[in-house]
């Protein structure tokens, strides 16, 4: 079968730059407006997209009075999804550091009989370090410990949806079966972090299981997805950094003994569509225009786990040494690492470097024509750098609504993308094996 690109779509706030929730193109819903997510996943899958996607903070930003996000829970939203729409996949994020996994399991299995099969989860440990403020106050975890914990999690929440067979339910009204007892089991899982003993109280779901996605990228991050990501979100700023990022992480599949074409690569793309380069440079003057740099130190600070850049003039070049060496950051890691890299090969200043952050948070940022970004997704899918694209619209639904009528078309033209949807569930739109099930 030929390699199909995929599409995801990445639904943040009114789009992904810092400024969209503010422009004029951005939708005039309020973000608590369940409206606003189901035109959108519909949109979505009129386009043909594989899956939609919610990522989630535990705690409110310091930067709240003047920088919205995306308000509803996910799981929630994730619901309300399902019954608004027919085939595209639904990813939400959920956090192994703060949700017991008996919860997130029987969750995630009831999801996905609500959507009949196109679920995901986007396993995150939580980089964000205010957030044990509102867990316990026992102070955040570190790096390691975070990553440590969540391969027990794991190893809990798969026993507890394998705890159902596939055939567990008979259902049988005339002989008063309900289920097989042989196909229901305890878990009975005592380790150093969770004591569980299941079975989970929900059935297996069609699935068997959410499909597995993952978005850290630090080496510890990039190890835990070759062993259990099934897609790899990535925040990548140029193509030679997500070419090596791809080799690598389909190399350590390998090495685990997993099949590399069962781990998809999606790095994030924010493209700004114009009908000629001029005009999609002009959007993104507008969008810089309503940028406020004070947001963007706030936000820069959060990354590196409330590190002062108070200090820093606006106006002057960066040098690696104004930041904390990244193997000391507790909190987003990886994307230290690719803000330093940046400083380091551009010495920015931090007006620039906010201003490019601004984009999509140290996503690939890129502003064309249509014909230029169909280019660009062929290029990179072609050429060893992604399987498919985290699409990061900078203003919704105004950008998403281009790329549908316009670059959609050209990759479908080039043979690239579906025409249709082949399968109901996420796992056959990504072309992912079924898990294995238990007898
Ligand atoms: C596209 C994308 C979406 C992410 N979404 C979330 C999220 O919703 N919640 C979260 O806590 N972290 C999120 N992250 C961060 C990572 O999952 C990870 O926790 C963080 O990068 C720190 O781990 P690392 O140092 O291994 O990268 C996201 C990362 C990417 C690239």
């Amino acid at each position: 079968m030929t390699r199909q690109l995929h599409l995801n779509l990445f639904i943040h706030g009114r789009g992904h730059h810092e400024a969209a929730w503010r422009h004029p193109a951005a939708s005039p819903l309020a973000l608590t407006d369940i409206r606003y997510y189901t035109d959108l996943a519909r949109q979505a899958e009129a386009g043909r997209f594989d899956s939609v996607f919610l990522a989630d903070t535990l705690a409110v930003g310091e930067d709240v009075a003047r920088a919205p996000r995306s308000w509803l829970e996910p799981i929630t939203v994730l619901a309300a999804l399902a019954g608004a729409t027919e085939s595209i996949g639904l990813i939400a994020t959920c956090s192994t550091s703060y949700t017991e996994p008996f919860n997130l399991a029987r969750q995630f299995a009831s999801l996905d009989h609500i959507s009949r099969g196109r679920v995901g989860w986007n396993i995150v440990t939580t980089w964000l370090a205010t957030a044990s403020g509102n867990y316990g106050g026992q102070g955040p975890l570190s790096h390691a410990d975070r990553y440590e914990r969540a391969e027990e999690y794991l190893r809990v929440v798969c026993g507890l949806w394998d705890s159902w067979s596939d055939d567990a339910v008979l259902d049988d009204r005339d002989s008063g079966q309900y289920a097989r007892p042989d196909g229901i089991r305890a878990l009975n899982h005592v380790g150093e972090h969770y004591h569980v003993s299941g079975p989970l109280n929900v059935p297996r779901g069609p699935q068997g299981r959410p499909v597995f996605v993952q978005a850290g990228s630090s080496v510890t991050g990039r190890r835990f997805a070759a062993r259990h990501a099934e897609a790899v979100f990535t925040a990548q700023m140029e193509k030679a950094t997500a070419r090596d990022f791809y080799a690598e992480l389909k190399a350590l599949a390998a090495e685990t003994g997993r099949a590399p074409e069962q781990v998809l690569v999606l790095p994030g793309l924010s493209p700004v569509i114009g009908s000629t380069e001029a005009e999609a440079q002009r959007f993104v003057r507008e969008l810089n225009d309503l940028s406020d740099p004070e947001v963007g130190r706030k936000r820069l600070s959060g990354r590196f786990g409330g590190h002062d850049f108070s200090h820093l003039s606006l106006d002057e070049p960066l040098s690696p040494n104004d930041f904390p060496d990244p193997a000391t950051v507790q909190a987003a890691r990886s994307r230290t690492e690719v803000i330093i890299g940046l400083v380091r090969r551009e010495r920015p200043t931090l007006r620039q470097l906010l201003g490019y952050m601004a984009g999509a948070r140290g996503h690939f940022v890129t502003a064309g024509t249509p014909e230029q970004i169909a280019d660009l997704i062929e290029d990179w899918f072609r050429d060893g750098a992604a399987d498919g694209f985290n699409l990061m619209p900078p203003v919704l639904p105004a950008m998403l609504e281009v790329f549908i009528a316009e670059v959609v078309p050209l990759l479908q033209k080039r043979g690239l993308f579906r025409a249709a949807y082949a399968g109901r569930t996420l796992r056959s739109h990504y072309g992912l094996e079924w898990p294995r099930t238990v007898s």
